[in-house]
């Protein structure tokens, strides 16, 4: 027993080590580029198409390349990865780890940047420039749907009423790349009124993704309008988290809190500033840790007391 468990930690640990080599500096981690570079080699199987929305500089996409490059079982692989982005340079990108940010200035085009740093898997990839919201989908098959534009109310009503609705049933995949982001309460009410139509299927533990499996076909009626999701009820607020909660029941304390942050968020989001504190206090009574995104909406609800 101890002989074995040392051979795993060293597997585990050599692992790790190839992940970390392989990285590409990005807001995804080792932990979920490696993920997809996996799933595009061995789980694809090229009935419907990738799609990566919020590709910012191509690490999803890559990853996703590199993985398809070496699929054995799918050989049409032209133009297969499709990458959304606006390609534009935000304020908020300064955080990007890889220091990107001294090269750009806020509003700058990205996508020459973009097409150098795919240029070997060209071939693979489709780029659509601009808001997805108006570039949209063509309405073929989703085989794997990659989230990583989930941004606000209306990008998410957009998603939910334009791409799931094309997942093949018990076949594609969605790829959650906010879930256990404090920033997006929509992306729990969405999940939580389709869930007849998705199952969990990764938790990706230690990373801010979950993966969601398709269980049926969606009909985009049954995505929420962005209203209806500002305006959803405080009890099926309530649901909606403990539903999400319960997709992790053995997430680390981080993952769980920073859900718990999220809807604190839901009401800064909407101004609601004494029900964003009694949710935040309520999180803290209740046991999740400071120590994750709860911390981050700490620091925006003294910012909304003192406005
Ligand atoms: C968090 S970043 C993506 C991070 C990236 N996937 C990575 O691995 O580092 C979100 C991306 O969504 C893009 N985005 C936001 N709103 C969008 C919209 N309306 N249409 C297309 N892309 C959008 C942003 O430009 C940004 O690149």
């Amino acid at each position: 027993m101890g002989l074995l468990n040392s051979v795993r930690g060293l597997k585990a640990r050599a692992i790790s080590k190839w992940k970390q080599r392989n990285w590409i500096p990005a807001w995804t981690s080792p932990e979920e580029q490696a993920y997809l570079v996996k799933y595009a080699e061995r789980d694809y199987l090229g009935r419907g198409e990738i799609v990566d929305l919020g590709c910012l500089l191509g690490a999803t996409t890559i990853s996703l390349a590199k993985g398809l490059r070496h699929n054995s079982v799918v050989s049409a692989k032209t133009g297969r990865i499709h990458a959304y982005d606006l390609f534009r340079w935000e304020d908020s990108f300064s955080e990007l780890p890889g220091g990107f940010s001294s090269h750009y200035r806020p509003g700058e085009d990205f996508l020459p940047d973009f097409q150098s740093r795919i240029v070997e898997f060209a071939d693979l990839i489709k780029i659509y420039p601009g808001d997805l919201t108006k570039v949209g989908w063509c309405g073929d098959a989703i085989e794997f749907l990659l989230v990583d534009a989930n941004k606000s109310w209306d990008l998410c009503e957009f998603i939910g009423k334009n791409f799931h609705p094309h997942l093949l049933t018990r076949r594609s995949f969605v790829f959650d790349q906010d879930f256990k982001h404090y920033y997006t309460p929509w992306v729990h009410i969405l999940n939580f009124r389709i869930r007849a139509f998705l199952e969990a299927y990764d938790e990706l533990a230690g990373t801010c993704s979950f993966v969601f499996k398709s269980t049926a076909a969606l009909d985009p009626a049954m995505v929420p309008s962005a209203q209806e999701m500002r305006t959803i009820s405080d009890d099926e607020l309530d649901e909606v988290y403990r539903f999400s909660l319960s997709l992790i029941p053995n997430g680390s304390g981080w993952e769980r809190a920073n859900i718990m942050a999220s809807k604190v968020m839901f009401y800064i989001h909407l101004d609601r500033a004494a029900e964003a504190q009694s949710a935040y206090e309520a999180a803290l009574r209740a046991g999740f840790t400071v120590d994750s995104d709860l911390k981050k909406v700490a620091r925006l609800l003294t910012r909304s007391e003192t406005r």
